[in-house]
């Protein structure tokens, strides 16, 4: 293995930093007592970056400070905080950890979706507040002859489609373009795909042509039995068109893994009792996370070695 001096700008886990400084120089940037001035010092032999999702902006302005930066391997499958154009256009690799979570997304995806129609965590709440002494919970909406949208098909809506499958509802999707290997019904736009739906999964990339592409029409057109679920990026759904909607019932409930401002959560969604919360979980189990872990190590050791990253993003 070459030289290879390689900066965390914000942390990751420690498996991912101990795999990292077997094999390359490490400096984990957060640990600094004076951030900037260790940058100095280093500025010139880093050639990687490996950086988190959910973190700081990783733009250009950040990356020109390193003049020999080749690689930055990201992750997290959405590469958002990243100007990958950027890094593109200045010949620097950009890699993530695709596929590894599809599953362990997916699966959240439709815990959550459950757990929102049938205010389940609600439900476990009422029992523990010992309201099931004075009488019932009250029942909830249904997952029965529903029609679910997913609002991008790509591996990881895939994979959520093929579990909703098992539950013989309706499936169909938005995206980009129909493929014609899938069985579900494909609508060209996102209000279209609301209108049809009763359950819009947002599970689409996050770009400057996603941002804020779930919108008060959006959510208008899904109706007040219209469920939203978001595994994707906060960036995605206009979050105060959301609030209003809830507010005022024009849609049912909302399953939410993911916030505009994270850790940042709207105080007037923690307040409503019809909406499922969670903390950007998705892919947090310890084989999955290992698994991603792993893979910025290997994109890194490959690339440093000569052999081309392995999972390099497309742009
Ligand atoms: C990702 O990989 O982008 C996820 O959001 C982290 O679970």
């Amino acid at each position: 293995m070459p030289d290879f001096d390689i900066l965390l700008p914000s942390p990751l886990p420690a498996k991912v930093v101990q795999g990292l400084a077997h094999v390359c120089k490490v400096h984990p940037l957060w640990e600094a007592a004076d951030p900037q001035a260790l940058i100095g010092q280093i500025k010139d032999k880093v050639q990687g970056l490996a950086t988190c999702y959910g973190k700081g902006k990783i733009d250009g302005d950040f990356m020109s400070q390193f003049p020999n930066l080749k690689i930055v391997s990201h992750y997290g499958v959405g590469y958002d905080i990243i100007d990958a154009a950027w890094a593109g256009a200045h010949h620097i690799v950009v890699t993530n950890t695709p596929d590894v979570l599809n599953d362990e997304v997916a699966d959240l995806a439709i815990g959550l979706m459950l757990a929102t129609i049938r205010q389940i965590p609600q439900a476990d709440t009422f029992l523990r507040a010992g309201h099931w002494l004075k009488g019932s919970f009250p029942l909830t909406a249904t997952l029965r002859e529903r029609r679910l949208g997913i609002f991008g098909l790509g591996r990881i809506g895939k994979a959520i489609a093929k579990r909703a499958a098992a539950f013989d509802i309706e499936i169909a999707y938005c995206g980009r373009k129909k493929q014609d290997d899938v069985p579900y019904r494909f609508y060209p736009s996102l209000l279209e795909l609301a209108r049809e739906s009763d359950i819009l999964m947002v599970i689409a990339p996050a770009t400057h042509e996603t941002t804020n592409a779930v919108n008060a029409e959006v959510l208008s057109a899904l109706g007040a039995n219209g469920v939203l679920i978001n595994v994707a990026r906060g960036s995605l759904v206009d979050e105060n068109a959301l609030i209003e909607a809830l507010k005022n019932k024009t849609i049912l409930s909302a399953g939410l893994d993911v916030f505009a401002a994270e850790p940042q959560v709207p105080q007037a969604l923690i307040d409503m009792e019809q909406v499922v919360l969670l903390p950007h979980v998705g892919s947090a189990s310890h084989y999955t996370r290992d698994a991603m872990g792993q893979l910025v190590v290997d994109n890194l050791i490959s690339f440093a070695e000569g052999r081309g990253p392995l999972t390099p993003v497309a742009e």
